[in-house]
C-alpha cells in the first residue's frame, strides 16, 4: 500500500557536469508498506547496473564518524568472534577491510571506480554485483566464511530472497553475519524522509527484517541501536540450526516497534502526513532568508538532500551552491534542481551567515569542524527532526 509520494525526483548519486547533454532521467519516488511482510520500500525498481557503475561517487570514508565507527566495529569482531576469514558485500571504498588481515578477508564492491580505491589499500576485491551465481563461485574456489559484514548495501538490492541464499551459501554452519542499515523506526521518528531514494529499495525495521530472514532460515540474535546514517541498527545473524543464546536486545527491539506501530498501516499514514508538513516548514525558513537577501549554501551533497531539495522544490536561486569533500562529487551540479557542487574550502563559509545542512547525519562531527563559523554568527538549518536552526 503506497502511502508516500515525495514527487518527481532524479537518480540520487547522479551527478551531471555543467556540459552534460544527456536528458536526467526522472522517476516518481513512491514508497510503500506491505502488510504482510512489514518491509517498507520504494515503489520503483531499477537495475543495479543503473545505479551502481563506474561513476559512483559516495565514498563512505570520507566522514571521520564512518571511520571511527568501522574501526571500533572491527576491533569488537576480532575480541568477541575473533573470525579467521571475512568477507564484506559493499566494501565501497575498503573502510571497514582495511582493519583487517588483507590475506583473510575479501570485499565484492560492483562499482570499478571505488572498487579501485579498496584494491590500492591491498585488499581483494572482487568487483561484481552480489548474487547467487557469484556466491557459489566464491564458495568453489575460497570456500565459506565464519563473518559475513554488509553495511548500507542490503537495502540496496531488489532481491532479498536472493540476497541472504547468496548469503547462506558462502556462511559457515557457525559463521556470524552482521549487517547494519538505517532504522525505519529512527527513519520515523527523525521525519528523515530523505532515507527514501531510487538507490535505498527497503528501509528496514526489525519486523521486516525478520520475516525475509526467517524465510531463508537465518535468525537475528543480537541487535544493536548505533548513532551512524542518523540512527542506524546493527543485526547479528546466524544460521537458523544452530544453538546460540537470543539477546534480550532482540525481544526488546521487537516490542519497541510493535509498541510504536510499525505493524500498522495507519502509522505509516501519519508519518507522511508529518513530511508535508516538514515540507511546508522547511519552505517557510528558506523563504525567511531569502526574504532578507541573505545567501544560502549548502554542506554535503548528500544523496538525502537531493530527495529533499527535488521534494521542496528547492533550486540555484535559493541555494547559491553545496561544499563537499568527495572528488567525485566536486565541479558537478547536484541531480535535479542542479545546484552546484564545490569542494571543500573554508574560505567558501567566508561572508555566509545561513548553511543548509545536507549531510545533518554527520551533525555532532561538522559542528566541530566549524566551531569558527558557529562562533562568529553563522547558522546551521536541517529538516531534522522537524525544521530548525541547530545552533
Ligand atoms: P552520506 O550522508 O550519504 O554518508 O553522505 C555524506 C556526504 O557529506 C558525503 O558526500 C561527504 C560529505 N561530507 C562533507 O562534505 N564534509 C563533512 O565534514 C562530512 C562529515 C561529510
Amino acid at each position: 500500500m503506497i502511502f508516500l509520494d515525495l514527487g518527481n525526483q532524479p537518480f540520487a548519486n547522479s551527478y551531471q557536469t555543467k556540459f552534460s547533454k544527456t536528458k536526467e532521467r526522472k522517476y516518481r519516488l513512491l514508497i510503500d508498506y506491505n502488510i504482510k511482510n512489514n518491509l517498507v520500500s520504494i515503489k520503483k525498481r531499477f537495475s543495479s547496473q543503473s545505479i551502481f557503475n563506474n561513476n559512483y561517487p559516495y565514498r563512505s570514508s570520507m566522514s571521520k564518524t564512518m571511520r571511527i565507527s568501522f574501526k571500533q566495529l572491527a576491533q569488537k569482531i576480532k575480541k568477541t568472534i575473533n573470525p579467521s576469514r571475512v568477507l564484506e558485500i559493499g566494501c565501497n571504498d575498503g573502510s571497514f577491510l582495511e582493519n583487517f588481515n588483507n590475506k583473510n578477508s575479501i570485499g565484492i564492491e560492483p562499482c570499478k571506480n571505488i572498487a579501485k580505491i579498496s584494491k590500492s589499500k591491498k585488499i581483494n576485491v572482487i568487483d561484481e554485483y552480489w548474487n547467487f551465481k557469484l556466491a557459489k563461485s566464491i564458495l568453489e574456489k575460497y570456500g565459506k566464511f565464519d563473518l559475513i559484514y554488509s553495511a548500507n548495501t542490503i537495502t540496496h538490492i531488489p532481491n532479498l530472497n536472493e540476497v541472504f541464499k547468496s548469503i547462506r551459501t558462502v556462511l559457515d554452519e557457525k559463521g556470524v553475519l552482521i549487517i547494519e542499515d538505517p532504522s525505519l523506526l529512527e527513519c520515523i521518528n527523525k521525519n528523515a524522509y530523505d532515507h527514501f531514494y531510487n538507490e535505498h529499495f527497503y528501509v528496514f525495521s526489525y519486523l521486516g527484517l525478520s520475516n525475509v530472514l526467517k524465510k531463508n532460515k537465518l535468525k537475528i540474535y543480537k541487535v544493536e541501536n548505533i548513532d551512524v546514517h542518523g540512527g542506524s541498527l546493527r543485526y547479528y545473524i546466524v544460521k537458523e540450526n544452530l544453538k546460540i543464546k537470543i539477546q534480550k536486545s532482540v525481544n526488546n527491539q521487537k516490542k519497541l516497534e510493535l509498541r510504536k506501530g510499525l505493524h500498522k498501516l495507519s502509522t505509516y499514514q501519519k508519518f507522511a502526513k508529518k513530511i508535508q508538513l516538514s515540507k511546508k516548514r522547511l519552505k517557510k525558513i528558506f523563504k525567511k532568508i531569502k526574504d532578507k537577501k541573505e545567501k544560502i549554501i549548502g554542506y554535503g551533497a548528500t544523496a538525502k538532500s537531493v530527495t529533499v531539495l527535488n521534494y521542496c522544490k528547492i533550486n540555484s536561486k535559493i541555494i547559491d551552491f553545496f561544499l563537499d569533500t568527495t572528488p567525485e562529487k566536486q565541479n558537478k551540479l547536484m541531480p535535479g534542481l542542479k545546484i552546484p557542487v564545490k569542494a571543500y574550502d573554508k574560505k567558501h563559509l567566508k561572508n555566509i551567515k545561513f548553511i543548509f545542512l545536507g549531510a545533518w547525519n554527520f551533525e555532532k562531527e561538522i559542528k566541530v569542524k566549524e566551531k569558527k563559523f558557529i562562533k562568529s554568527g553563522g547558522k546551521f538549518f536541517t529538516h531534522i527532526p522537524f525544521p530548525r536552526f541547530i545552533n
